[in-house]
């Protein structure tokens, strides 16, 4: 049987996505008292940038799975040295049961899929990040939906507002997902940081509909969420003053959230810079969600490893 992977917001159907967020939302209640679905697996974590919250959610979900996590900093194996994709697929695929991988390149994880012979997932790449919105979806539903309540029906007809750098993975996972979601988007940033040519080929083919303006207050108009992500991700540090002199327009300021609707939620992937792509009293804010998003990884990212663990 060949296996399932988890390399794009769409690898999953609107149905199944339904599935995963009711059993994230029981994962949650039940931490630690639950079934173990990778008992006796061993789960490879390549990374070939930094993090704190998708690492340490996916070692710590890994074991309360019952599986082991083996982490592999790109540098550490062999790939960092050249190695190529291809031979590291067919190898670590003869001793572990599944990849989880952040890196820079999305091909590199569709030959990982391709050549291997275990479930692969997507732990960032450049083009996407969809372990980070499924989370905060599901952060948003759960608010919206309650403890009992329908959590992908609580998502349908509403709006995400998306501010800054329109060209990267954060906001291209927000157009693949919002599809999914039934969610409408926004993306308010300067020329030249809107949704580059890929992303609008990936989402044309799929259907997946969204609006970019340079207005910051258009695109919140009416919005349930802002979401906003650093103006220099990992890769681009040394263009880090020219994107912060473009970007500054779209800084989610009091003034900025305070024209979407007036219960929106404020969302954030983390890490974030205070001052530049929010101020610091947005972050704070009562309605800033951004510690539950990174919370839920936890619990999200467990449903996803589950089903895919059932094949
Ligand atoms: N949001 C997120 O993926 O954070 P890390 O880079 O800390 O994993
Ligand atoms: N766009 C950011 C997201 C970090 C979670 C980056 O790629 O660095």
């Amino acid at each position: 049987m060949k296996p399932r992977h988890f390399l794009r917001e769409t690898d999953f159907t609107t149905a199944e996505v339904a599935r995963i967020f009711t059993l994230a939302r029981h994962l949650k209640q039940q931490r630690g008292r639950h079934e173990q679905p990778l008992a006796g697996q061993t789960w490879a974590m390549i990374f070939a940038k930094s993090s704190t919250r998708t690492r340490v959610s996916f070692e710590v979900g890994i074991h309360e799975l019952g599986g082991r996590p083996l982490f592999l900093g790109v540098n550490d194996i062999q790939l960092g040295r050249g190695e190529t994709i291809r031979d590291t697929a067919k190898v670590l695929s003869r001793f572990i049961h599944g990849i989880v991988i952040r890196t820079y390149k999305q091909t590199d994880l569709d030959e990982l899929a391709e050549q291997g012979g275990v479930s692969v997932v997507n732990a960032l790449t450049d083009l996407f990040h969809p372990c980070q919105i499924y989370s905060d979806a599901f952060t948003a539903a759960e608010r919206w939906a309650g403890p009992s309540g329908d959590l992908l029906d609580s998502l349908r007809g509403r709006k995400i507002a998306f501010l800054g750098d329109c060209s990267f993975n954060m906001a291209n996972s927000w157009i693949m997902g919002a599809q999914l979601f039934g969610m409408q988007v926004s993306l308010g940033g300067p020329a030249g940081y809107g949704p580059g040519e890929k992303i609008r080929e990936i989402a044309a083919r799929s259907g997946a509909a969204f609006h970019f303006t340079s207005d910051p207050f258009e695109a919140v108009a009416g919005a349930d969420i802002v979401y906003t992500d650093v103006w220099a991700s990992m890769g681009q540090e040394s263009e880090h003053a020219e994107r912060a002199q473009r970007l500054l327009p779209y800084q989610v300021t009091e003034k900025l959230f305070a024209a979407a609707k007036p219960d929106a939620l404020f969302m954030h992937c983390l890490p974030a810079h205070a001052g530049e792509e929010a101020s610091q009293a947005v972050i704070d804010h009562p309605r800033s969600v951004i510690f539950d998003e990174a919370v839920n990884r936890l619990h999200v990212q467990k449903a996803i490893l589950a089903l895919l663990a059932q094949g």
